[in-house]
Order: structure tokens, then C-alpha cells, then sequence
């Protein structure tokens, strides 16, 4: 097969220097279209992220009815259409590998007197849909699937569907948010609790387009936010900060790598994305959080990164929700450290994009790296000597298996192995870093086409 296209090469480099003006954030631009397009009224979205994930959501909204312009300076104007205006599609909505999006258009949809199926692509449909689907049939809302919980999805919505008190099993914003939605419209209060507190974008810009949200944290740790069905959201401009899930990959590039100094302005600062700083900084990292200020709702901050000699730590198994997304880069900082670095609780890698645990681990041991893992844990022994050299080996090549954020992380850590690390399957990365290879590049890494 020849994968020469769709493949990049990232060999070692001497250091990593200066700014870096990082993409938006993709969970914020989702929730800002999808929230938008059934707000009263026009709202502008400045810093939208344009990727494939977020274009798939703005693509599915144009067949629902929505009328979507996308500014000469990326800037987006959604002219919604109320709570009860969205259109039945005339095709299938592909959502191609976009989690976030097809699950909070489900919730969305399922308020509507609409009936859409979703589809999506190879990786998004191997992905369980039932998380969802199921607290929303208890909503009263029709749902077939493919008989194994998998895309295709058809959701036959009501415009008022039944009001749920719903446990998650899970502590994931996407089945948060997909109820959240479906409850705006219901006859009565819809209640999310979940295990511990996932990230909170929905309830802040629900709030941010005058929806009264109720959270509350509860004192076993659970968390629950409800809303009010009969919700009318009131169209209002956004801000979207800086993906600080995007900011990780040059975050741990800048610490692994000797003679490095990289500035990252206005990156999003939310409590529930930022575990992955506060563990690099445990582990040495040196990572400086300057200019906290808010925009738009959210927390940002400037970050300042430089090399760093790390070490291995255990992480706490309750951080796992604030850094869910940032566990395939923490596994290359931890190969990089010295002694080893546990990751507990995260059993849900296995259900995103790819098997993070798995295919992690499968890449780290090409590198030399050894990897114990379980269903729900894995540690990392890290390589680096008492003469602050790590023996990352390259001279191998690893399939993204679909996942940004495994092709990403390979790309980082080619920053300091031996020979060139190769990583096929690399267009995923525009599903949420769009210009990452020429960022890294025009800092100082050297990642090229083979
Ligand atoms: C997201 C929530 C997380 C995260 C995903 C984005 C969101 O998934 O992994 O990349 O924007 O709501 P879960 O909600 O399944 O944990």
C-alpha cells in the first residue's frame, strides 16, 4: 500500500523556540454553533475553530435548516433559528469522525419534530452511540441503531420530550450535553448527575445565551447540572479561547526537547481541561501560567514552556476527566522522564477515537519504551538517565489507527528519538489542528512528508 501521502516523518531537532498561536478550542466551537443555531437571533463567533470535526458539526447544522456565513476573517455569523425551527435534513447527517459533534446533535435533534441518521467515519463507527441514545429514549425520543449501539443512528426527535433525571455512569460532557440539549425543550426539569465534574463548556455557554443552569456539586464528589425545558436562548457574540488540548502536544514537545522556550498566548484555562499542566508540573515541568484574565466566559492564560528534566509520577485517578483527551502526550512526556508514570481511571481511552491505552503502548514499545497496561490503567517506564539523555529509538513507523491525537504525539516525541519515527495516517490531524506540522516547524521541529 503506498501511505507516502497521508504519511510524515519527524526526526530530532536541537531545540524548540518561540511563539506559538495556537487553534481554537473544539469543544467550545461546537457547543458555539450548535447553541448559536437555535438561539433567537444572529450571533458572531470569533476564533471559531476550522477543522474537519468542527466543519462536519457546522455542515450538518446548514442541512438542518441553519444558515451559517463564514467571514473572510474566519469569523462565523449563525442566524439562528429558535428552539423549534430546525428543518428535517433531506440526506443523512455524516459527522465523518467527529465524536463531539454527532452526540450533541443527537441530543439536539431529539427535541425537534424532525427525524435525521447520522453517520460517520470508519473510527467514529466503531464508537458506542448507546451512552447516548439510551438516556434519550428514556426522554420518550425514537432511536434506531445499527443493533450494536453503533452508527448509523436515526433519532426521530418530539418537540417536547419527556423531562429525565438521568446517573451517568460516566463522567463525559458529551453524554452531559447531548441530555442538556434534548432537555431544553422538555416539559419539565432535565438533570445530568455524573461521577465526578467533566468539562463544563455546555452549562457556561447556556448561561452566556441566558439559560438558567443549575449545577451543583454534590458532597460524594458527584456532579449534577439541570435545566428548565421551555429554555429560549437569546442569540449573544462569542469569544472561542485556545485549545489547551491543542496547546499539550507543543507543551510537552518544548519540555522533552533540550535548549527549548516556546510562548503560547491565550490558551483556555477551564479547571476541567487543565490537569494535564498541573501533572507535568508535578513532574518537573517547567510551565509558567502568566495573564490568567477571562474572555468570553472562559478562563485564558499565556503559557510560557521550557526544557525540563521531568519525572515520573503517579497521576491521581480523579483527574482523569480534566485531562481525558491529553493522555496520548502524557505517555510521551512520561517516556521521557526518569522512573515511572502510572495513569489510572482511564479505561474510557479505549473508546475514543482509537484505543488510546493500546495503540499508545503498542508505539512506545517500537521506541524502547516498556508499557504495562490494564483494561483501565497503564504505566510508563520512563528512559532517561542520570546524564539527562533519554534512548528513544525511531526507525520505526505507527498508524494514527484514525486519531489525531495518537498521529500528534508520535510527530512529538520524533523530536527527540534516535531515527526517524514515522506516522501513516496522518490527515486525521485536521480534525483538530489544522497548521500543527507547520507550527511545530516553524519552531524548530523537523517534520516532513516521506
Ligand atoms: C468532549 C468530551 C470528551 C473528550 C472529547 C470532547 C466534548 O469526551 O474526550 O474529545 O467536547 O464534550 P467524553 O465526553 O466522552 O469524555
Amino acid at each position: 500500500m503506498n501511505k507516502g501521502k497521508d504519511s510524515l516523518s519527524s526526526e530530532a531537532i536541537t531545540r524548540l523556540h518561540g511563539v506559538a498561536i495556537v487553534v481554537g478550542d473544539k469543544s467550545v466551537s461546537h457547543r458555539a454553533l450548535i447553541l448559536s443555531a437555535i438561539a433567537e437571533g444572529s450571533t458572531t463567533i470569533n476564533g471559531l475553530l476550522h477543522s474537519a470535526d468542527v466543519h462536519a458539526t457546522l455542515n450538518a447544522l446548514r442541512d438542518l435548516g441553519v444558515k451559517i456565513n463564514i467571514l473572510e476573517n474566519g469569523d462565523v455569523e449563525v442566524i439562528g433559528v429558535g428552539m423549534h425551527g430546525l428543518c428535517q435534513p433531506k440526506s443523512q447527517l455524516d459527522l465523518g469522525n467527529a465524536g463531539t459533534g454527532v452526540r450533541l446533535l443527537m441530543g439536539l435533534v431529539g427535541s425537534q419534530q424532525i427525524s435525521a441518521t447520522f453517520t460517520g467515519d470508519e473510527s467514529l463507527s466503531s464508537r458506542p452511540m448507546r451512552r447516548i441514545t439510551e438516556p434519550l429514549s428514556q426522554m420518550g425520543i425514537q432511536v434506531s441503531d445499527d443493533g450494536r449501539g453503533l452508527l448509523p443512528v436515526t433519532i426521530t426527535g418530539r418537540s417536547s420530550p419527556l423531562p429525565l433525571s438521568y446517573n451517568s455512569p460516566v463522567a463525559s460532557a458529551q453524554i452531559k450535553s447531548a441530555i442538556l440539549l434534548a432537555g431544553l425543550n422538555a416539559r419539565g426539569k432535565t438533570t445530568v448527575t455524573e461521577p465526578a465534574k467533566s468539562r463544563d463548556h455546555t452549562e457556561r455557554m447556556l448561561a452566556h445565551f441566558g439559560v438558567v443552569v443549575n449545577t451543583t456539586t454534590n458532597t460524594d464528589g458527584t456532579y449534577s447540572a439541570g435545566v428548565d425545558g421551555g429554555a429560549i436562548l437569546q442569540s449573544n457574540d462569542i469569544i472561542v479561547p485556545r485549545d489547551p488540548s491543542s496547546a499539550a502536544f507543543l507543551i510537552v514537545a518544548a519540555l522533552i526537547t533540550q535548549n527549548s522556550k516556546i510562548t503560547l498566548p491565550t490558551i483556555g484555562m477551564s479547571p476541567e481541561r487543565i490537569g494535564l499542566i498541573t501533572t507535568l508540573q508535578e513532574m518537573g515541568g517547567n510551565i509558567e501560567v502568566l495573564n490568567r484574565r477571562e474572555v468570553g466566559g472562559e478562563e485564558v492564560a499565556d503559557i510560557t514552556v521550557s526544557s525540563s528534566n521531568l519525572n515520573g509520577i503517579d497521576v491521581p485517578a480523579n483527574r482523569a476527566p480534566s485531562m481525558i483527551d491529553e493522555y496520548p502526550i502524557l505517555c510521551v512526556a512520561a517516556a521521557c522522564a526518569s522512573g515511572s508514570t502510572l495513569m489510572q481511571n482511564i479505561g474510557e481511552l479505549r473508546h475514543k477515537e482509537a484505543d488510546r491505552i493500546a495503540t499508545m503502548a503498542k508505539g512506545l514499545m517500537l521506541a524502547g519504551v516498556s508499557v504495562d497496561e490494564t483494561e483501565t490503567s497503564m504505566c510508563v517506564h520512563g528512559t532517561r538517565a542520570a546524564n539527562n539523555t533519554h534512548p528513544i529509538k525511531g526507525g520505526f513507523s505507527i498508524s494514527s489507527e484514525h486519531d489525531h491525537r495518537i498521529a500528534m504525539s508520535f510527530l512529538t516525541l520524533g523530536c527527540v528519538s534516535s531515527d526517524k519515527i514515522i506516522v501513516h495516517g496522518v490527515s486525521t490531524i485536521e480534525t483538530s489542528f489544522p497548521g500543527f506540522v507547520n507550527m511545530m516547524n516553524s519552531l524548530g521541529a523537523k517534520i516532513s512528508s516521506i
